[in-house]
Formats: structure tokens, sequence, C-alpha cells
């Protein structure tokens, strides 16, 4: 038998459709799941773990009294346990997984003691806010031999997985240059408090909230090179003004975080990313993502968010006996489980069956990486070295 590579058992993980048709889920003994942080991501966790048939939710855990019981009640469940903080949740219940869905700044330190306790965590994105974090929960990781997926839902969509499968398939030729990233006009995330926006809880804005999903469709497309260098930039005119919370007026004061960044990275291979992410900004783009390579070049209609899926239909440009050619691509009507859904099953069944994590810590470390490098070199006012160990090396 041929072994597979990383890239091929993930495609086989993440062909979802495929599953559901070949495989029954077994219902013999239920997974016990729990809910770290029970906000506003937590009720799109639980609407799919609801719909898996091998799901018992046990326990959950919030920092805010009363918060988890009512989560709980809201989605009609009784009679679960409920803890002050992800210690007391882990150190009372017996757990085969737990969903870490905390504000970013909580999700090192939940994610690593779950790990340290044998327990498979599906950790909401941005991975969490320094590479030293997330260097931390790689090497816990590794230790527990437990599976760690990050909560990067776009991976799962028809489209995207197209942009990987464009590149994989050579219709690019040697890729040399991308361009990434997007944003909103006014789209500073406060519609349930300043948990994106403070230091305190968030760390960083835009920057990782919207811009580690462009980071991570380009850089999964061309297979995560490592990141070498980074000259990064950051802002928050918009964050910092009151005018730009007409009802909140305070929220500027706590304001804590970017809400634009921009920066210029080389990935090895001699491959340059430019990327610019933006919660608020005064133009209805900051670019489409480009993809351009020694045969073709591929623009993907940017989107304000990045959460699902591409902004419209690709254009691949290309030469035909020896003329310039535009091919669009359809967007494919991607029926069937959600995103979320998709995310949640295949996250279940690595755990289970102790297969490759979806959406690995090993490359979603290279986009930590990128992020943290931003921040730093933003501070420093220059490029700086990454020097970022792989996966392997921690
Ligand atoms: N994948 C997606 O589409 C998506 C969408 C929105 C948010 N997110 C991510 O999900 C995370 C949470 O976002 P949100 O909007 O739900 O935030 P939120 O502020 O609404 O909820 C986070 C909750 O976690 C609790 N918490 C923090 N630390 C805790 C700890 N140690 N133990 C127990 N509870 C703790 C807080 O009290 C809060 O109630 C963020 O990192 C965000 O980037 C992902």
């Amino acid at each position: 038998m041929t072994k597979k590579s990383l890239s091929e058992i993930q495609d086989a993980q993440l062909d979802y459709s495929a599953r559901e048709e070949k495989t029954e889920i077994k219902t013999d003994r239920k997974i016990r799941v729990g809910i770290i942080g029970t906000g506003w991501i937590a009720d799109a966790h639980m609407d799919s773990y609801k719909r898996m048939p091998d799901v018992e939710i046990v326990a959950g855990a919030d920092l805010i009294p009363g918060k988890a019981e009512a989560f709980f009640k809201k989605h009609g469940y009784e009679g679960i346990r409920c803890y002050p903080d992800h210690k007391a949740l882990i150190d009372n219940e017996e757990l085969d997984c737990v969903s870490v869905c905390t504000y970013n700044r909580q999700h090192a330190a939940p994610t690593i003691y779950a790990l340290e306790h044998g327990i498979n965590v599906l950790l909401e994105k941005p991975m969490c806010v320094t590479i030293e974090e997330a260097i931390e929960i790689c090497r816990a990781e590794k230790k527990s031999g437990k599976v760690l997926s990050i909560g990067f839902q776009p991976r799962f969509d028809a489209n995207m997985k197209m942009i990987k499968k464009i590149v994989e398939h050579g219709d690019l030729g040697q890729v040399y240059y991308i361009q990434t990233g997007g944003g909103r006009r006014r789209g500073i995330p406060t519609p349930f408090g300043t948990s994106f926006i403070t230091d305190e809880t968030a760390g960083i804005g835009a920057l990782a909230d919207i811009g580690c999903y462009s980071l991570d469709m380009v850089l999964n497309a061309i297979g995560y090179p490592k990141p070498l260098t980074v000259s990064g930039y950051k802002s928050d005119f918009f964050g910092k003004d009151p005018k730009t919370f007409p009802d909140h007026p305070e929220y500027a004061d706590a304001f804590g975080v970017d809400d634009f960044a921009a920066a210029f990275v080389r990935l090895e291979g001699g491959i340059i990313l430019d990327f610019r992410i933006a919660w608020a900004m005064n133009i209805n783009t900051p670019g489409d993502t480009i993809i351009l390579g020694t045969k073709g070049g591929l623009r993907i209609p940017s989107t304000d968010c990045w959460n699902g899926s591409t902004g419209g239909p690709m254009t691949l440009y290309h030469q035909i006996g020896g003329k310039s050619f535009e091919t669009v691509i359809p967007l494919i009507d991607d029926k069937g489980p959600s995103l979320f859904d998709r995310k949640i099953r295949s996250f279940l069944d690595a755990s289970m069956n102790g297969t490759a994590a979806p959406v690995p810590s090993s490359q979603i470390l290279y986009n930590q990486a990128i992020i943290d490098g931003i921040v730093k070199s933003a501070q420093a006012g220059r490029e700086i070295e990454l020097n970022v160990p792989s996966f392997d090396e921690i």
C-alpha cells in the first residue's frame, strides 16, 4: 500500500459528503463533549453537536456567572453541569473532546490544560495571540498524542477547496507572488460587547479575527511554506474614534487592538505574500486575492468577512496558443451539511479514530507566526526575521 501524503489524508477527511455515504456513525458509545466559553460562537458549535447522533454534551464552563447555565437552557438542555472556568470543568469531568470557544487571549490556557488531561480539542480561530503561545500549544499536543484541530470552517467549502486543487494541478505553474486580504468599510465586531476589541480579551484585532482566514486560504492552497521575514504595519484610527460607536462612544477608550493591518511577507521557496486586512476603511475593498504563477494567474474576488466561501466566481488568466485568455470558474453550489457541521464532524472522527487533525496546528503555527510577526514588526517599525520552528522541531 502506498503511503498517503498529509494533504491526501486531509482531503479525504474534508470530503464530508463522501464520508456520509460510506461511513455509518456509531452511536453505541457516546462521545463526551464539553464546551469551554459559552458566548456567540459556542452557539454554532452547540447547534452542530446537537445534530451529531454520537455526541453527548456533558458540561460547560464560562467565566461569567450564570452564562453557561443560561446558554444550555437556551439550547433546550437541562441538567448540564456548569463550571466557572476551564480548569474546574476539566478537573471534574471525564471528557473525550472539548470545544474551546473563548476569546483569543484565553485560547492557549484551556487548550493546553485540556491536552495535558488527555482531551481532544477543537480550538476556535485564530489559534491564539502570540507565536510563543502557539509553540506551547503544539508542544502540549505532541506530548498528549491527542487531536487538536483549529476552527477554520472555510477549509470545508467546495469553492475554497478548488483554489488548492488549481494550485496542486499545476494550472498556475510555479507560484511566486500572492496578494490577499479583504475587509469591511465599517465592521468592527461589537454586537456582543467588547471582547473582540480590548487588549485583555482579544489581544489582536482585524489582523487575527479575519486576517487569519485570508492567510489560511492562500497558505493552505500552496502547502503552507514557512514564513521567513515580515514587514508589518497596523493602525487603529477607526477603533479609537468615538464616532465609530455612536451607541457606545466609551468603546473607543476600551479599543486596544488593530482595525487595519498590512504586511509584506517572504515565504520559503521565494514566494512573496502581500497582505492587507481591515475591520474599517474608506474604500470598498483593499483588493481581490490574486495568486500569480509562471503558467497562470488566479483572481479570487474579495469578501468582507472570510468566514465562508469566495466573494464570487474566480477567474484564471492563462495563455493558450500564445494568446491571452480568461477562464471564469463557476461557483460550485456546495450543497450538504453546513460548514460548521463539517468542521465538527471531521474533528469528532479524527478524535475517535486517532487520525490526523482536519486543520492541523502544524500548518496554523505558520499562520500565527505571520500574525505575530506583523505585530512585532509594526512595533519595531522595520522588517523582522521570524525564525519559527516547524512542528517537528518543537
Ligand atoms: N469560526 C468562526 O466563524 C468564528 C466566528 C466568531 C468568533 N470566532 C472565534 O471564537 C472565539 C470566541 O468568540 P465569541 O464571539 O464567542 O466571543 P464571546 O466573548 O461572545 O464569548 C467568549 C466567552 O468565553 C468565556 N471565557 C473566556 N475565558 C474562559 C475560560 N478560561 N473558561 C471559561 N470561559 C471562558 C467568556 O466569559 C465569554 O463568555 C474568538 O476567538 C473568535 O475569534 C470564530
